[in-house]
């Protein structure tokens, strides 16, 4: 038998292993806590150790996690420091993303022991990825559904994003796709409510979908939202599949990571793709100096399989603070074999912001508009037309203006926007 303390779980001279997950935190020690003591009780508290000492087996020690690095670090104007913990292999369960989170991201976000603590980085070893099948598709939906060549794939949500009736709801689909947008896309709180049933627009969107495809000649998709709870959304998903679809949206955050897990495998029985909807995840994001941030809850979204991914819009659109060139880059990156993800831009984009975005991002994203289509002085279709052509001038790196001289769509939205970064 061996005691279990706090000061257990604190080596600096620590090497981590090759199949250790490594986690990075950023924490502000309570008063009275200096920096060792908070990183050791993340360690403890994040693996197997408490506030009394214990009495076990030696052997236990395999399962502890061990804090190795510290260094003084920044959130924001905030000061405090960063905390690298090493995880054994053998302290998780393969594939179950949930336990991963229980320890990696649970109890230790509300310890009295730290101020703020929020979880930066992980880097996946092999020995957890292996669990995990990853995306299906990835960034290769652009060629496997679309003929997108070397432009971004493009998508719209209808607004208002709720409240529209079936009709008007697929009428919208329809004005867009013919406009040149490639996926018409639900909004994170449409799903199946009495305005607008999930069969009915299952139905008449596709309807309209097979429409637009035959008219422009070009394919087109649907994003339509299966959110619920997980049996339901897993009919869904077979509905959607009977309907004819390519994709489902997830609201990921809100369903949580073994839906989500769930839903990859249905997905899978039936060759579909798996758009992530992040909606809640400003609640453990926003605030730079806690929480969970952005790049781990993508990470988290790739090892679940989902195929595309919000990741902002590199401060170009509405939202601020956004990390999307560290993310869509991590998305890319090799992941022991994974596919990668497909990173969506959106919020707050229109045409005139297409050169910079495209400059900033590359061609391999998918761009989403709501408003910078939907409010074009003459509608819809002109504004589906409108951005088409500045994604289109924009990776021929022709100007903008130059290009509006044969597309009257894009004159009026220029004139209307400019390249204003709305707020
Ligand atoms: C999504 C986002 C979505 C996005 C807006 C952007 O579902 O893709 O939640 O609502 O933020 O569609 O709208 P604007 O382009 O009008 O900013
Ligand atoms: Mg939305």
């Amino acid at each position: 038998m061996t005691g279990i303390a706090y000061e257990d779980f604190l080596d600096l001279g620590y090497d981590p292993a090759d199949d250790e997950l490594v986690c990075r935190f950023y924490v502000e020690p309570a008063d009275g806590i200096d920096a060792e003591g908070a990183a050791a009780r993340v360690a403890s508290e994040s693996s197997n150790g408490t506030w009394a000492e214990l009495q076990a087996d030696a052997s236990i020690r395999d399962l502890s996690a061990m804090a190795f690095d510290i260094e003084p670090a920044t959130a924001g104007s905030r000061k405090g420091y960063e905390v690298a913990v090493a995880y054994p292999a053998a302290l998780f369960d393969p594939g179950n993303m949930p336990q991963i989170l229980s320890c990696i991201a649970g109890n230790i976000l509300g310890m009295k022991a730290v101020d703020r603590i929020r979880l930066r980085d992980c880097d996946w070893p092999a020995s957890l990825t292996e669990g995990f099948v990853g995306p299906r598709f990835g960034s290769s939906v652009r060629e496997e559904f679309f003929d997108a060549g070397d432009r971004p794939i493009t998508a719209t949500v209808p607004k208002p994003k709720v409240g529209l009736s079936t009709d008007d709801h697929a009428e919208i689909g329809y004005e867009a796709w013919t406009g040149g947008i490639d996926l018409l896309k639900d909004d994170e709180n449409l799903t199946d409510q009495a305005f607008n049933p999930f069969q009915d627009r299952l139905a008449a969107s596709f309807d309209a979908r097979d429409r637009a495809e035959s008219e422009t000649g070009e394919p087109k998709s649907y994003l339509i939202n299966v959110t619920a709870d997980a049996n339901t959304m897993l009919d869904r998903v077979d509905a959607v599949a009977a309907a004819g679809g390519e994709y489902v949206m997830v609201d990921v955050v809100t369903c949580g990571w073994a839906a989500v897990e769930a839903v990859r495998e249905r997905a899978a029985h039936h060759d579909m793709a798996i758009h992530a909807h992040r909606a809640m995840h400003a609640a453990f994001d926003r605030h730079p100096d806690h929480g969970v941030s952005m790049r781990v809850i993508a990470q988290v979204a790739r090892l679940c399989g989902v195929d595309q991914i919000h990741t902002g819009t590199a401060g170009l659109g509405k939202m601020a603070n956004e990390d999307t060139l560290g993310i869509n880059d991590w998305l890319r990156s090799d992941l022991h074999g994974l596919t990668d993800v497909l990173p969506v831009a959106s919020g707050g984009l229109h045409p005139g912001l297409m050169p910079d975005l495209i400059d900033a991002l590359g061609t391999n994203v998918c761009v989403q508009a709501g408003g910078g289509i939907h409010g074009h002085p003459d509608g819809t279709h002109a504004g589906a037309k409108a951005l088409r052509a500045a994604i289109d001038a924009a990776v021929a790196g022709e100007d903008l203006t130059d290009r509006a001289e044969n597309v009257p769509e894009l004159r009026t939205a220029i004139d209307e926007w400019g390249t204003e970064t709305p707020r």
